[in-house]
């Protein structure tokens, strides 16, 4: 069993991450914590938990609100793509004020894998505030960046340009990380084939579930899907599906075996007039650097393709 920590802005994608680390079986989810990013951090934090509610989180599982603006940048939302409130158009979840929202979760002494599917303000902050947790993390993995390519500029990814300055200080943290880049989650597309199997009531990957809460989450996911995927083809002329980004963390902390990734030197770009938030990935190893994690060293390993036909295995099944 690995533990993790999810720190996070719901988010479809998000919502899929947190419903992944929710049932799969060889993970334990500690707790989540929720940034600024696709909206405000105050709807973050309530999404998330809206999302442990509607998706059968054990009790006590709690949310920690977080960073509510990037270390020097003015915030940034996203409601293109995800809506006003975050979780634009999702069916099944309870209302933002329900008082049966989560709030609290227990369960220390683990040492614990953080993920980031959102900017990385709230990780930058702990690891500067708390260095010496730092050795709890046994490894850091998060959803962003790109080699070559971004999606909110022509080189900057979100998560990274929301904080660009969040994710140099995280990527010079001497920790063990894992960058799961655009490259790889443009190849996790959920399309109209798997969208449509969420929906087939003779699929059914634990049969201990009740038929009723497995078909209501079905229908959740099943809106939430859909909206991703509309938003997806009008800003960006997807037409497939959209990509699941922030899932495939989790199924790298599941199943690593699915994937294929090599150490590199990563940077973030601070101050090109045209390149900030640009994660800069020397695949040519031009510069000098020793096999460390932090601010010398090959710091971070890329993942260069995934097999995401287990990503949605793993989603079905859970
Ligand atoms: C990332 O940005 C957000 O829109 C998604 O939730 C994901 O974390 C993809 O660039
Ligand atoms: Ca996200």
């Amino acid at each position: 069993k690995r533990f993790i920590w999810l720190d996070c802005d719901p988010g479809h994608d998000d919502a899929t991450a947190i419903m992944l680390a929710l049932h799969c079986p060889n993970i334990t989810l500690l707790g989540i914590s929720t940034t600024h990013g696709n909206t405000d951090s105050q709807s973050t934090a309530i999404n998330a938990a809206r999302c442990l509610y509607a998706f059968g989180a054990p009790s006590g599982l709690r949310v920690y609100p977080g960073a509510s603006k990037p270390l020097l940048l003015p915030p940034r939302y996203d409601a293109e793509i995800h809506g006003e409130d975050g979780l634009g158009g999702v069916e099944g979840l309870p209302d933002a004020s329900d008082p049966a929202l989560p709030t609290w979760q227990g369960g220390a002494g683990h040492k614990v894998c953080m993920i980031s599917s959102g900017p990385m303000t709230n990780v930058a902050l702990f690891v500067s505030i708390y260095p010496d947790l730092v050795d709890a993390i046994e490894e850091f993995v998060f959803m962003g960046g790109g080699v070559g390519m971004g999606n909110r500029s022509p080189v900057a990814e979100w998560n990274i340009l929301c904080d660009p300055h969040a994710a140099q200080i995280v990527l010079n943290t001497l920790v063990k990380k894992t960058m799961i880049p655009l490259n790889v989650t443009h190849t996790a597309i959920v399309t109209k084939t798997i969208r449509a199997s969420l929906l087939d009531p003779s699929y059914n990957g634990n049969p201990d579930n009740p038929p009723e809460a497995v078909s209501n989450l079905r229908h959740t996911l099943s809106t939430l899907l859909t909206f991703f995927a509309d938003a997806y083809k009008s800003t960006f002329g997807f037409n497939d599906g959209p990509p699941l980004h922030d899932a495939v963390t989790i199924l790298y902390i599941s199943q690593p075996e699915l994937f294929n990734c090599t150490r590199f030197r990563v940077d973030v770009e601070l101050i090109g007039e045209h390149t900030v938030g640009e994660t800069v990935v020397d695949i040519w190893h031009y510069k000098p650097c020793d096999l460390t994690w932090g601010p010398k060293g090959r710091n971070c390993l890329v993942a260069q393709s995934v097999n995401v036909n287990g990503l949605f295995k793993l989603l079905l099944e859970c």
